[in-house]
């Protein structure tokens, strides 16, 4: 075994365990598709929060999930492989075709959330503008519920489309404004990493109120058994690579 498999099968078991361990945690609620109905949801709200429509558009939006992803995964399957070439390395001819097509796997992909239940596409939806899809929810609860039915967040989701772009939270002197950064309040301020948007991918996995793995390396793990993997590594090259955090002296 070497040390690459021994790797994945070490945080698959951690993963797994602390999935497990949330699963049947009492708070968990029962799922969607109605495996664990005597499983009280998570309701903490005052009454008249949670719309009663709730559950039957999660599976609605779920369903608009899947058609995407299948629609998605055909335009992978169709699409001719880039060719690499050139240093820096490019990937040529179809090389834009298969990083958005990645991008929309990985976006409309609800295996990375422990309870295969929610992708990013949940919360930002193409055609609610990337953010929320339900009516009542944006009406009533504002923040979406997560992968545990129904924690949800305190926020409505962002339209992320632009978050990439934002620069380092500066202050300007003339303007008296604040500006860049990533989320509402800007707390992904990119200081360390200098990218506002690298800082707050961070976050999304293991927000519980999202994605809500216990450590990022669970997304990798899902990742490493996703129907995608090879156009993934197409993309980003199939080594292992390990990075050098970077020190401030
Ligand atoms: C449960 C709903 C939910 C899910 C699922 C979710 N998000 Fe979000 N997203 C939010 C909310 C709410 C915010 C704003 C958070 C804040 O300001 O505190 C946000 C903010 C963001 C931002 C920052 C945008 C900006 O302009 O600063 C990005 C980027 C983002 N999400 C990407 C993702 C990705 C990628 C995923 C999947 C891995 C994901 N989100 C999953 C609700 C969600």
């Amino acid at each position: 075994m070497n040390y690459r498999t021994l790797i994945v099968l070490a945080t698959g078991g951690v993963c797994g365990l602390a999935l497990w361990m949330s699963f049947y945690s009492p708070k968990v609620s029962a799922q969607s598709n109605g495996s664990a109905p005597s499983v009280p949801v998570y309701n903490p709200y005052p009454p008249g929060i949670l719309p009663p429509d709730l559950s039957s558009e999660i599976a609605r939006v779920l369903r608009e999930v899947d058609f995407v992803e299948s629609r998605a995964i055909t335009r992978w399957h169709n699409l001719k492989p880039p060719i690499l070439t050139g240093q820096p390395p490019v990937l040529q001819n179809t090389g834009t075709e298969a990083t958005e097509t990645l991008g929309e796997l990985m976006l409309f992909d609800k295996n990375i959330s422990p309870n295969k239940n929610q992708a990013c596409a949940s919360c930002h939806m193409p055609y609610a503008g990337f953010s929320g899809p339900i009516p009542s929810v944006n009406l009533t609860m504002i923040a979406f519920p997560g992968t545990v039915h129904f924690r949800a967040g305190k926020r409505t989701a962002q339209r992320h489309t632009y978050a990439p772009f934002f620069p380092v939270l500066q202050y300007n002197q003339e303007q008296g404004l604040f500006f860049g950064g990533n989320f509402w309040d800007s707390r992904a301020t990119g200081y360390l990493l200098r990218v506002p948007d690298a800082q707050q991918a961070q976050g999304r996995p293991v927000d519980t109120q999202e994605m809500g793995f216990p450590d990022t390396a669970c997304v990798a793990f899902r990742l490493s058994h996703a129907v995608y993997r090879p156009l993934f590594e197409e993309v980003w090259g199939k080594r292992l690579v390990r990075y050098q955090v970077p020190t401030r002296d």
